[in-house]
């Protein structure tokens, strides 16, 4: 009896979430919902026994996870490539042509959020995933059950994935900045409620999700991508309703006027127009370059640019010492963030716009590229503007500023610099170096001038101040804890990362790499000398210079000794095949997607025999291995001679050692 009843009320409201959020078109009053959800509740508390997986009350969360597991896509979620203009969607139409003579396409709203893939298995839900590279994504299945619009149990007990976008309207962003938070924007909030492991958050975010994409169609008898929508929808899946069937160019260009124009009075942020061709065989026929198909494309909208004020004009000191000006501006809200900076780079850049305080300038921002000013509204000056001046000392410790030959920039050159010295602090932290989790520049900035963090051994004594340290507003037992953890856990680097983090002149990621993988311990890379250093192929006679000059350093020596003697690792970790073989000191390139790895798997094996892998193609490369659907890459290492393997090839060599 009890459980007959728990499957109907389930069977309920399942049909009012689909009538609500699929069909739009709501049946039962919202206190009819209620009181179904009420029930059920009470049902299942009073007997835990029938309490189903799927059921709708387990929408509130609850659900906690330790952490994030990798998922494998299958078919890889490629994204789109872009075109900015009229004649560029011109040109993606001709191109289209080329291959398929009559195409026709479907038009659809760009949602300004996160892909997501949704898996069913028997017809319910089982895993959802963030795109992550494409490849290897993250399962956040918790958080996505507590989004009402996914459903848990679609209309047909089938295996099915579908993908799409998960996103959050512009009504709940608002409210949730209105209670405290500070989310840039819409979509950042979407994403930081998806990354959470107490999906308890992200029920309370009042998330949403449009479905736009079927991978694998042929399974279902499915020929169009407008029908694949269609059968999504019968799912009980949310599709757009403004998705549109286009038949020529003018129709296309027609939709994307009305979309920019009524963009605003979306309850959703949109981004662009996406365009995909309809007919899956004609998409099939054109296929994919390495990362995008080539049967669709995004129209972005214009970066938007606004009008404010420049309240005044910074100056800040990065890690190397270069100092920039910023324009500190009224804020405004350009594309969904609120903007109260712009980078002014340096005294040539502000004094070619004839930026000056007070003036009214125009900003723009395009995706997440740091705003920018425009120009400067001259017809709004009044006479009080004040003109920019480069300043001549450093703002932080007043030393004289130098200028480098050749260079735009200034640089204050005191070694002791509390600016330069808190920047650097904040890089031996960051991802790519010792990537210590938790410490914002804020914190660093606060331990900084607390005396707890002068230079890098002192992250390893931190744990000494530990009861000062819970005392600090905004820390617990727990946050403490967990940064001691972090720090504690970067001891056992592998030795690259720490030659990057010492931000040494010259030494990024790839260069300390090379370093560590030919001198394997500092101790031998301490010892070498100039010839040793500039003889490493992809090394020049500057970076060897400025490596040796780093180690001279009795200072740096002195620091050195002491992180040895705090147990930080000064190995290099990774396991490399120290025989010759085909892969040694070569410059790999990858392209494509290959079937039997992911990249950084292909990655990890190329490096473990002693070669490396960059992301672009040049004189340098040695050799490119190009997977399916390869692109640009492979036509560049084809017009520069490059030597291209395919994945059997890439196997054969692996297979060798
Ligand atoms: S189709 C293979 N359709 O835009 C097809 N994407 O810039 C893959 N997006 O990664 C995507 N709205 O996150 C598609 N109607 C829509 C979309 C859409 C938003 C996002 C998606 C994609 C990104 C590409």
């Amino acid at each position: 009896m009890i459980e007959k009843r728990i499957d109907e009320l389930i069977r309920l409201i399942d049909k009012a979430n689909y009538e609500y959020y699929t069909l739009d078109k709501p049946t039962i009053t919202d206190q009819e919902y209620d009181r179904y959800m009420q029930e059920l509740e009470d049902l299942e508390k009073n007997h835990p026994e029938f309490k189903r997986d799927d059921s709708p009350t387990s929408r509130v969360g609850g659900q906690i996870i330790d952490e994030f597991k990798k998922v494998t896509h299958e078919i890889p979620m490629l994204s789109l490539g872009n075109v900015f203009n009229e004649e560029e969607i011109m040109a993606f139409d001709e191109r289209i042509k080329k291959v398929v003579p009559n195409p026709k396409y479907v038009a659809e709203l760009k949602i300004d959020g996160l892909s997501v893939s949704l898996v069913y298995k028997n017809g319910k839900l089982v895993r959802a995933a963030t795109r992550g590279d494409g490849v290897t994504g993250e399962d956040i299945t918790h958080n996505a059950r507590t989004i009402k619009s996914i459903p848990l149990t679609i209309n047909k007990p089938i295996d099915i994935e579908v993908r799409g976008e998960i996103y959050m309207s512009k009504a709940s962003f608002n409210k949730l900045n209105e209670n405290g938070e500070n989310f840039a924007n819409p979509r950042n909030a979407a994403a930081g409620s998806v990354r959470q492991l107490d999906s308890k958050i992200a029920a309370s975010r009042n998330l949403d999700c449009f479905i736009y994409h079927l991978p694998d169609p042929e399974d279902y008898n499915i020929y169009t991508h407008y029908d694949a929508l269609r059968f999504m929808k019968e799912l009980g899946f949310v599709t757009n309703p403004n998705n549109q069937k286009i038949n020529d160019i003018k129709e296309l260009l027609a939709y994307i006027e009305k979309w920019t124009k009524k963009r605003s009075t979306l309850p959703y942020e949109i981004d662009g127009i996406v365009i995909k061709v309809n007919d899956l065989s004609d998409q099939q026929k054109l296929g994919f370059t390495a990362r995008n198909p080539k049967w669709a494309t995004a129209y972005k909208f214009p970066a938007e640019e606004v009008l404010t004020k420049v309240k005044d004009i910074i100056f800040t000191v990065g890690r190397t010492g270069q100092v920039t000006p910023s324009a500190d501006l009224e804020p405004v809200r350009v594309m969904g963030s609120v903007i109260s900076r712009a980078t002014l780079h340096n005294e040539d850049y502000v004094t070619s716009k004839d930026i000056r305080v007070g003036d009214t300038v125009a900003i723009k921002k395009a995706g997440d590229v740091i705003p920018e000013v425009v120009k400067v509204i001259t017809e709004r000056r009044d006479g009080t503007e004040k003109k920019f001046a480069m300043i001549h000392k450093c703002p932080i410790c007043h030393e004289e500023l130098i200028k480098k030959d050749e260079e735009a920039a200034y640089y204050c050159p005191n070694e002791h610099c509390p600016a330069k010295k808190q920047e650097k602090l904040i890089h031996y932290t960051s991802r790519h170096a010792m990537n210590i989790e938790g410490f914002g520049d804020r914190i660093i900035e606060d331990f900084y001038n607390l005396g707890y963090l002068k230079d890098y051994d002192d992250f390893y004594t931190l744990d000494k101040h530990k009861e000062e340290l819970m005392k600090l507003e905004g820390f617990g037992y727990k946050s403490i804890n967990n940064l001691l953890e972090e720090i504690e856990n970067s001891k056992k680097n592998s030795l690259e990362r720490l030659l990057f983090a010492l931000s040494i002149r010259h030494v990024g990621t790839k260069t300390a790499d090379i370093l560590a993988r030919n001198f394997k311990t500092i101790d031998s890379l301490m010892r070498a000398s100039f010839e040793d250093i500039s003889e490493i192929k992809d090394i020049g006679p500057i970076i060897a210079k400025s490596v040796i000059d780093y180690f001279k350093e009795e200072k740096h020596q002195r620091l050195i000794q002491k992180l040895k003697d705090y147990g930080i690792n000064m190995t290099y970790l990774k396991n490399v095949n120290t025989n010759e073989t085909e892969f040694t000191n070569k410059t790999f390139v990858l392209t494509g997607s290959l079937g039997r790895f992911t990249r950084d798997e292909a990655k990890e094996r190329i490096e473990s025999l002693g070669g490396i892998v960059t992301s672009s193609v040049s004189k340098k490369t040695d050799v490119v291995i190009a997977g399916t659907e390869a692109g640009s890459k492979l036509t560049k290492a084809k017009d520069l001679g490059i030597t291209i393997w395919d994945e059997e090839n890439f196997i054969n060599n692996l297979s060798k050692y």
